[in-house]
């Protein structure tokens, strides 16, 4: 179930946007002035949606753009037998549903909320015209779009040249890059993600996943509390994921 929290017809309210927040980590909203960006807000409309949603389906038509407020989201394929691979998790700041909306084809992946998110959701009506005048805006969501084939290629060649071990060492390093917080405990990555969703993103079975992390727990280089990973030995990991 999809909320929307404002009419379409009325403008959004300044104060449910935290404007500073979003540039931290928005390649739109870093590439706008204040006054290009309240404009883009108020061409928008908010939405929220309960953790473990649906936003976007596979397949399915789509011509909104969605712009991530609060809460993350995962980019995922499902196989008929109803596998997943997780190709990517989005936070605040970051879009998705541009492919749909600059090619008119159906949505390339699935796209699932992990908690209760909240969106700013733009029409093709509204942002082409928008993005028209904006050639630097442009060059900034081709650039990102760039840097996610980069990260697909990384993913597949992963997949393709690497055995687990070194795979799963460089999931959780870059987990670690993105999510990690340093503590007295160990290096905690900040997002909650089952055996299986991690399995999900090396592109192997939850079972195979549990092995190797048993391994690791073992020896003293990762632990797992409540369905968050800490990392206690960082440099093995690093050695771990060079070795293929
Ligand atoms: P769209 O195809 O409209 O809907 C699904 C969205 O998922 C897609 O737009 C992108 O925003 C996003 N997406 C698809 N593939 C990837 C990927 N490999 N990495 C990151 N995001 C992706």
């Amino acid at each position: 179930m999809l909320f929307r929290s404002n009419d379409p017809k009325q403008p959004i309210e300044p104060k449910l946007i935290d404007l500073a927040a979003l540039r931290q980590n928005s390649v739109l909203f870093t590439a706008l002035s204040d006054d290009d960006a309240w404009e883009l807000i108020h061409l928008a409309r908010l939405e929220s949606a309960p953790a473990k949603h649906a936003v976007c389906l596979v397949g399915q038509a789509g011509d909104s753009l969605h712009i991530v407020l609060e809460g993350r989201v995962k980019v995922s394929l499902l196989s008929e037998e109803g596998k997943e691979a997780i190709l990517s998790i989005l936070g605040a700041g970051e879009v998705f549903g541009e492919m749909s909306l600059f090619d008119g084809e159906p949505r390339s992946a699935t796209v699932t909320t992990m908690e209760r998110c909240r969106f700013l959701v733009l029409s093709r009506k509204v942002f082409l015209p928008f993005l028209q005048s904006r050639m630097h805006v442009m060059l900034e969501l081709i650039a990102e779009m760039s840097r996610r084939l980069r990260a697909t290629n990384d993913l597949v060649g992963n997949l393709s040249f690497l055995n687990l071990s070194a795979r799963l060492a460089r999931i959780l390093l870059n987990l670690v890059q993105q999510y990690g917080k340093v503590t007295p405990e160990g290096i905690i990555i900040g997002l909650k993600l089952s055996q299986e969703e991690l399995g999900h993103l090396v592109g192997v079975s939850r079972e195979s996943v549990n092995r190797q992390v048993r391994v690791w727990m073992d020896a003293g280089w990762i632990a797992f509390e409540h369905g968050t990973i800490i990392v206690l030995n960082s440099d093995a990991l690093f050695r771990e994921a060079l070795a293929s």
